[in-house]
């Protein structure tokens, strides 16, 4: 489903207040519009001066009384579980891309990774605010704030976010292993970003959006939505390079995907969807409808053990992003 023109500069130039209205599934779509332009990442380094926002104008006072009113102790559950996620993996993200802008051997990369690191500590700073203000936990810090939140955290941050942190630390001891790099630019921006975080944004904006419930959070999390196409964008557009390059480098596409395909086919703490109104089925077709679209996008396919792997990947391990 393409967006037209008219919608794609709307987004484009939207500021928070028109963000508050525009749909999440035309958000999701301008994502992969600017996939396959290839932007060099002084276009997206322009994009961020003039898409940056400011979590301190987001008023979460409407969403203090949906939470407690409007929305019931099942959905309240389905939703912590799937949004604890995102408020740990802001965090990470932001701790684990220094090594890849040590690692970027262009000075254009380097800048707009800049950009993408003020975003990433922008929504964990969003996070904070939301369990803060609207969820009501109470903490004396960001670290205290993470800590009360952790009991909603489910494998599938671990086994994604602790093979990003692994890869993380590896590629700062080893930062012209262009082999290793493709490994963690696969998993944190094809994978967490382009996949998991994508799918939770399509997934809870919508809830919000049919329920008109939470309107900082949507006006908040669209925004962050809209900084992802940046990220992803980027993210897909050096694989694709490197790809040119160096075409035996999709070995270790298939690697990384090997690695969190087998831990999201595993839940001992499932997540359910179907309170916020999805069903498992839905929930596997929405996720594996961005990984094939990020992977033609890179123009790779997938070995048939990784299409077999791709088909049992479970919906109650899939979250966080
Ligand atoms: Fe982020
Ligand atoms: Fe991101």
């Amino acid at each position: 489903m393409a967006i037209d023109l008219k919608h794609e500069q709307a987004i484009e130039r939207a500021d928070l207040r028109q963000l508050r209205d525009i749909d999440i599934n035309d958000v999701i779509e301008y994502v992969h519009e600017g996939i396959t332009q290839w932007p060099t990442s002084l276009d997206l380094y322009k994009k961020y001066s003039v898409q940056r926002w400011n979590v301190y104008d987001l008023d979460f006072t409407q969403d203090k009384i949906d939470w407690q009113t409007k929305i019931s102790p099942e959905e309240k559950e389905a939703f912590l579980a799937i949004a604890t996620g995102f408020h740990h993996g802001e965090r990470q993200v932001e701790a684990d891309l220094s090594p890849e802008l040590l690692a970027s051997d262009s000075e254009e990369d380097k800048i707009f990774l800049t950009s993408q690191l003020e975003d990433e500590a922008r929504h964990t700073i969003f996070f904070d605010h939301f369990y803060r203000e609207v969820v009501g936990y109470q903490a004396p810090d960001i670290r205290g704030m993470l800590d009360a939140s952790y009991e909603h955290i489910t494998e599938t941050f671990v086994g994604s976010f602790g093979y990003l942190a692994y890869l993380a630390d590896r590629l700062l001891d080893r930062l012209d292993d262009k082999h290793l790099f493709m490994r963690f630019l696969t998993t944190y921006h094809l994978w967490i970003e382009g996949v998991l975080a994508l799918s939770v944004m399509k997934t809870t904006l919508n809830f919000c959006r049919s329920r008109n419930v939470l309107p900082g959070y949507y006006t908040g999390f669209n925004a962050t939505t809209r900084d992802e196409s940046r990220h992803v964008q980027f993210g897909t557009s050096v694989m694709h390079r490197m790809l040119q390059q160096d075409p035996s480098l999709v070995a270790d596409i298939h690697e990384s995907l090997r690695t969190v395909l087998s831990v999201s086919s595993v839940a001992s703490t499932p997540v359910f969807y179907d309170p916020i109104g999805y069903t498992a089925e839905d929930i596997k077709n929405i996720f594996m409808d961005q990984l094939n679209r990020k992977l033609r996008a890179v123009g790779v396919s997938l070995p048939p053990d990784l299409e077999a792997m791709a088909k049992n990947v479970r919906a109650e391990a899939l979250a966080g992003g």
